[in-house]
């Protein structure tokens, strides 16, 4: 197994490129099946879970062709109702071809899906909506055996706001007879831009961002080509790694307002921030400041995916920060590893508080998920001696070459 070796206590510098979100890409990909005619899709990060979802596609008999960050899917030949155990299992966001392929086939076999290991995480909101939306679903011996002769338009309020759910029930009744309502609707920015995709391809939907989405049912989707946006959490990820490690570092690409909310904690943490049309730069000169108290939430409040590189950066702050997970029961996993690092980290329960301590040491430790993986590269990069982290297959879920990345900015980073 590959591992990556850590040389931490180097400032960082220098101008990076953000890649193309992942969260945004796996929907979007999904979507596709919407369509029979070209997708062209630009912007699309290689990535484990990038590469599985186009597998799917291929699984249910479309054509999906890469040629650096541009994908071209062609779905056509749809003739599967059936998505494999194995795929499904790869990660969370193979529940999203649900949708879709509900919509193009009126049939749809499915296993439960996986994805990190942070919390339970079900789907008993994806299936109560599709039953209020007139969808047969049968879940029995690990599958979900799901019909639909005709989509009842209804309207859907979701009991929490969940990202999955939302894009779900937009996939499904994009291509309809009738109106559908979601309200409690999710407002991360990857739901703004599954809606732009669909409507790029002729679908009618409304109100992305806000709680409440208008999906005036169209018949039929037609080809597209489609950009797109960068990801926020690999924003994040630079961003918290220049405030602990210092530097002078350029996110290009980025959308500045998609991270305002972690930007403006940054500043408060001691960072001078300056941002610009699809620009953010931190400048950081001193020992970060602790923050009180950090409370995940979904957007525009802060990510959870961010919970773990935040810990990171302020694992070595003056003061103390105190985290409130409320998304996901266990997303605390990668604190032992800080701990072997030296961190002065408490956890009880969803709470986890954190003293800062003057340094922390590099160890021999291990990646248990995708964001825990990248907060333990950002806490290597910030610590004195070396580091050597294994488990990295979780980070590649999400991250292109991390420590490509890394490198550019200076850093002593590589995979072994
Ligand atoms: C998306 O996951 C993201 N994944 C996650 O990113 C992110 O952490 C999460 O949203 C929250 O922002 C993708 O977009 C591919 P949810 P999702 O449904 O859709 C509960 C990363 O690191 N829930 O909003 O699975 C659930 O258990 C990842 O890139 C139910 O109870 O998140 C959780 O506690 C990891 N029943 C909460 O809601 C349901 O039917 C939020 O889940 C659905 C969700």
């Amino acid at each position: 197994m590959n591992r990556l070796l850590i040389r931490g206590g180097k400032k960082l510098c220098g101008e990076i490129d953000i890649q193309g979100s992942k969260n945004a890409a796996l929907p979007i990909i999904a979507a596709t099946i919407l369509s029979g005619e070209e997708c062209v899709i630009h912007n699309c990060p290689h990535l484990a879970d990038t590469r599985a979802a186009l597998e799917i596609i291929r699984q249910l008999g479309g054509k999906a062709e890469c040629d650096g960050h541009t994908v071209v899917i062609n779905n056509e030949d749809i003739s599967a109702s059936e998505i494999c155990n194995e795929l499904m299992c790869s990660m969370r966001s193979s529940v999203l071809f649900l949708g879709s392929l509900l919509s193009r086939r009126k049939k749809a076999v499915i296993s439960y899906p996986g994805g990190c290991d942070i919390g339970l995480r079900p789907i008993d909101l994806h299936l109560k909506a599709f039953r209020e939306l007139g969808v047969t679903v049968e879940e029995t011996g690990g599958y979900i055996y799901c019909s639909l002769e005709k989509l009842k338009p209804n309207i859907i309020n979701l009991l929490f706001p969940s990202v999955g759910a939302t894009e779900n029930i937009m996939l499904l009744a994009a291509v309809s007879d009738g109106e559908t309502i979601i309200t409690n609707a999710a407002r991360e920015p990857e739901i703004v831009d599954l809606q732009n995709f669909l409507n790029a391809m002729g679908a009618k939907i409304f109100g992305a961002g806000s709680e409440t989405i208008r999906i005036l049912g169209v018949e039929k989707l037609k080809k597209v080509e489609y950009n797109i946006i960068s990801d926020r959490i690999f924003a994040a990820t630079c961003a918290c790694a220049a405030a602990c490690c210092g530097g002078d570092v350029v996110l290009r690409q980025v959308e500045p307002e998609h991270i305002r909310l972690m930007l403006s904690m940054l500043k408060d943490s001691g960072c001078r921030i300056s941002s610009g049309k699809r620009y953010v730069r931190i400048q950081a000169e001193e020992r970060p400041r602790g923050l009180g108290k950090i409370m995940t939430s979904p957007y525009p409040g802060f990510p959870t995916d961010a919970q773990a590189l935040f810990m990171s950066a302020l694992a070595t702050a003056e003061g103390t920060t105190v985290f409130v997970e409320n998304i996901f029961e266990s997303r605390y996993k990668h604190v032992p590893e800080l701990l072997k690092m030296g961190a002065d980290i408490i956890v009880d329960g969803r709470l986890a508080a954190v003293t800062g301590c003057n340094y922390i040491q590099g160890a021999k430790i291990s990646a248990g998920d995708l964001r825990g993986g990248a907060a333990l590269v950002i806490a290597g990069l910030s610590a004195i001696g070396d580091t050597e982290l294994s488990g990295i297959e979780h980070i590649d879920r999400g991250y292109e070459k991390i420590e490509d990345v890394f490198s550019a900015l200076g850093a002593e980073i590589k995979r072994k």
